[in-house]
């Protein structure tokens, strides 16, 4: 049987599979509460399983809030540079809790990674921190997301506004071949507290300093930290240093509908405020099909 996903946004649930587990929900009221793993007779095999089982093949730490984890690769999961997967972390008792996380490396690459901030007093975290090589993860099946290449239309310039750990989808569009095809600029703008959550930040600067191989494009990488005075060329928040031009004019990179393709990943409020800045400007995301100059990932809700 092939099935169609389709995602919701907001909650992020596949709303086949959220439709495959309340039939099984009504197969199970049906049969007497036997539970959706009961036999139903010989003829229908039971559904595969919702998500495959990895192991945690290396963890990087960066500081003491900031991981990297690798984990193995099922040869069946497929996605593209910017998608997320589900991730689910047991605990004690083997039940996994999942929460999804952006895939940093690449579809050539046999395993996956991801870079992992640790929230004081989150469950999923608290997992993250106990974590250890070898240990077993699942990964659901599909993978999710709206922030790819193909989201946006064709422009000369594209930039990748992150804060914190909204820098992994980048990291994996950035192995794309794709990207110069469809950009002939590329401008990766990190924000963060610290210059030590600056996580990749060696290889981004060397890359943004080599000359581009061939057929790429120009690629900028402008790190902002927010509560180190000093450590960076910049200090305040994205959303201010766009509304009064600071930053386009300093990578000589002008804001505009024409040329311009702005992704942004990370924190809610910034997705909100460069939306409303953008959305000013002409800027609209994808409908219907049809390619926009903006697109948004936020990893939570802003609290009501
Ligand atoms: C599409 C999507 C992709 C995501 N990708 C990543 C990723 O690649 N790496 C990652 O670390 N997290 C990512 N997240 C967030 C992640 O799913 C969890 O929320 C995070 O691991 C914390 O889980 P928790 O159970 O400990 O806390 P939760 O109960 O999930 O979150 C508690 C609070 O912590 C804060 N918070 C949560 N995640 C972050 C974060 N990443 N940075 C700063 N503050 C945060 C928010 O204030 C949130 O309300 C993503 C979320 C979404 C929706
Ligand atoms: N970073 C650390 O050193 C550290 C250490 C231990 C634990 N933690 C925990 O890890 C979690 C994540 O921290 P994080 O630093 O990765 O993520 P974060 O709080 O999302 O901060 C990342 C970047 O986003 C910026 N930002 C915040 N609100 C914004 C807004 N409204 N508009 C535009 N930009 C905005 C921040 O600037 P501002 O600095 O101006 O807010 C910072 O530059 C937190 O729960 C934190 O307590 C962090």
């Amino acid at each position: 049987m092939h099935t169609e996903y389709c995602f919701n946004p907001v909650n992020a649930m596949p709303i086949a599979i959220t439709a495959i587990a309340a039939a099984d929900r009504a197969l199970d009221r049906a049969s007497g509460g036997l539970g959706a793993s009961a036999p139903r007779g010989t003829a229908t095999p039971p559904p595969p399983a919702r998500s495959t089982t990895q192991s945690v093949l290396a963890i990087h730490r960066w500081h003491e809030a900031l991981l990297g984890v690798r984990v193995s690769r099922d040869t069946a999961f497929r996605f593209v540079p910017g998608h997320y997967a589900r991730l689910g972390l047991p605990d004690a008792d083997g039940v996994p809790l999942f929460r999804p996380l952006s895939v940093a490396s690449s579809p050539a690459d046999a395993h996956l990674d991801f870079l992992c901030t640790l929230v004081p007093g989150g469950a999923f975290s608290a997992r993250l921190a106990a974590l250890r090589v070898g240990d077993i993860v699942e990964v659901e099946r599909p993978s999710y997301g709206f922030l790819t290449l193909q989201a946006l239309a064709p422009g000369a310039d594209l930039w990748m506004l992150a804060s914190g750990t909204g820098i992994g989808p980048y990291l994996s569009m950035l192995h794309d071949p794709q990207l110069w095809t469809r950009h002939a600029r590329v401008a990766l703008v990190h924000s963060v507290r610290r210059a030590a959550d600056l996580a990749y930040a060696d290889e981004l600067r060397a890359r943004a300093q080599r000359p581009p191989a061939d057929g790429a494009g120009r690629f900028l990488y402008e790190p902002v930290v927010t509560r180190e005075p000093g450590a960076s060329r910049w200090s305040q928040r994205l959303p201010q240093l766009f509304a009064d031009g600071r930053l386009p004019a300093a990578l000589a990179m002008p804001l505009d509908v024409a040329s311009s393709r702005v992704m942004v990943c990370g924190h809610p409020a910034l997705a909100r405020d460069m939306r409303a800045l953008l959305d000013a400007r002409g800027f609209v995301t994808s409908r219907r099909g049809v390619p926009g100059q903006m697109a948004f990932e936020q990893y939570w809700q802003e609290p009501r």
